[in-house]
């Protein structure tokens, strides 16, 4: 069986010449519109020695780019000694191995080298099974082509014709079996997380959210001094990281970094980060991170948007961090953003100018959601204490006699669900309930 593992034969260190396809109407866009690409094909480290560029309405059904274009494209990958084609699309298996036979080149598509990113930018055993889950079911349908890469590249015998029918239909058997352990072991993970996330409820959680190369990991660091792991390189942080931030006024928040997004995600992998962004779901508040001084950051915001719906994470309101103000040239690109985004707070991460501000608004939306209270009960009310350690913060605690008298921060939502029973709640920024 072809082992998705085995990506350095893929991409790693190749030559590779990307191949874009644009609408007549965004015919203007062209020196730009493959630049991510670009950044993505450098982080799986190979090479872009050259860029063949199609204005078409649609893709060509057989070969996405039509025989013509195929053929340029052989040329060039001769006249540049390439070795890798590399799609900024998702291909059919179908197209894959139409355009592979005709250049008799490797090819790859967008879905293929962000899976390889991942691969190599997994850390935790989580993600690890995510990204091999999502490679493996990428790769299924297209078993035959991955086998006659592996012979072509290995310059085996019969290069070129692939594997017979009875080996792909082994090697099926073997994906299948190995998806559906990966399926089992992932499910294991996420419950033991998922309770875990769920039953932090000491402190509030904030997540840190935004598209990839944002500077989520530089503002955490910023904020928390915490040692995380900062590259200009797509998607360097694929596992979330949670570090305590403590916010002037307000006491310790959980603060939690998480996978960057991007444009058109492979959906195998829409499916492993919504496990991965297990702290985004429960978090009390999302700080989306953008970088402001990137030409496309509004279509990034709206990418980031459509990436949240998708894994089901419908908190309200994120609150918008416009990041690398210092690397904003133009003075009117912020007056603009903040025009539209009149909550958005304007920081950068690096220079650590805004964090103030950025704080007092934090503290702020987490205010909307918590009470202080004052609660007075006996010593000896288990129960009671027992429910504040899950769900409060006790920031302090006064004894008199046999009574006990708590200051309390505790969740909006839950304020009426305090056991009643020999208390006197006194809710400080809101209505009091006494009790027998
Ligand atoms: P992913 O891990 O891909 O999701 O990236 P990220 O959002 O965590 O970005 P990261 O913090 O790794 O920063 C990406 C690049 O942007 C690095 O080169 C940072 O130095 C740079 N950067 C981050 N914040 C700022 C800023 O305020 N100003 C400038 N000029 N650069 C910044």
């Amino acid at each position: 069986m072809p082992d998705p593992k085995r990506d350095e034969l893929r991409i790693h260190a190749k030559r590779a010449v990307l191949v874009g396809v644009l609408p007549p109407d965004r015919r203007a866009e062209r020196d730009t519109a493959f630049d991510e690409m670009t950044g993505l094909i450098e982080t799986a480290d190979a090479e872009v020695v050259g860029t063949l560029i199609q204005v078409r309405r649609r893709p060509h059904a057989a070969s996405y780019i039509g025989s013509g274009k195929v053929e340029e494209l052989k040329l060039l990958i001769e006249s540049l000694d390439a070795d890798l084609i590399v799609f900024d699309a998702n291909l059919s298996p179908a197209q894959g191995k139409a355009i592979e036979d005709a250049t008799d080149t490797v090819v790859v598509d967008r879905s293929e080298v962000i899976l390889d990113i991942f691969a190599t930018h997994a850390r935790t055993y989580e993600s690890k099974l995510q990204v091999e889950l999502a490679q493996l079911l990428y790769m299924r349908p297209r078993l035959k082509r991955m086998w006659t890469h592996l012979e072509r590249i290995e310059g085996g015998i019969g290069s070129g014709r692939g594997p017979g029918e009875k080996q792909l239909e082994t090697d099926r058997r073997l994906v299948d079996r190995r998806i559906a352990d990966l399926k089992r072991k992932i499910k294991e993970v996420e419950h033991r997380r998922e309770r875990q996330v769920a039953g932090r409820r000491d402190f509030p959680t904030v997540s840190l959210v935004g598209y990839t190369n944002a500077g989520k990991s530089t503002l955490m660091h910023a904020l928390t001094d915490a040692d995380v792991y900062i590259a200009d390189q797509l998607f360097a942080t694929l596992d979330t990281r949670t570090r305590k931030w403590t916010l002037p006024n307000w006491g310790d928040v959980l603060l939690s970094d998480t996978v960057g997004f991007i444009r058109n995600l492979p959906h195998h992998l829409v499916a492993s980060f919504r496990s991965t962004l297990a702290e985004a779901r429960h978090a009390d508040l999302l700080l989306h991170v953008v970088d402001a001084s990137h030409p496309d950051v509004e279509q990034q915001i709206c990418t980031v948007n459509d990436v949240l719906k998708d894994i089901g994470v419908e908190s309200t309101d994120p609150l918008l961090v416009l990041n690398k103000a210092d690397a904003v040239t133009d003075r009117a690109t912020v007056d603009i953003l903040r025009a539209r985004h009149p909550d958005g707070v304007v920081v950068s991460a690096v220079r650590r100018t805004g964090l103030d501000k950025l704080e007092r608004a934090v503290a702020e939306r987490l205010g909307e959601g918590y009470l202080d209270a004052e609660i007075e009960t006996g010593v000896g009310n288990g129960r009671l204490f027992s429910w504040l350690a899950e769900h409060a913060e006790v920031t302090g605690r006064e004894y008199v006699d046999s009574r006990v008298r708590l200051s309390c921060r505790i969740p909006r939502k839950l304020a009426a669900s305090i056991d009643s029973h020999d208390t006197t709640v006194t809710l400080l920024n809101g209505h009091d309930h006494e009790t027998e």
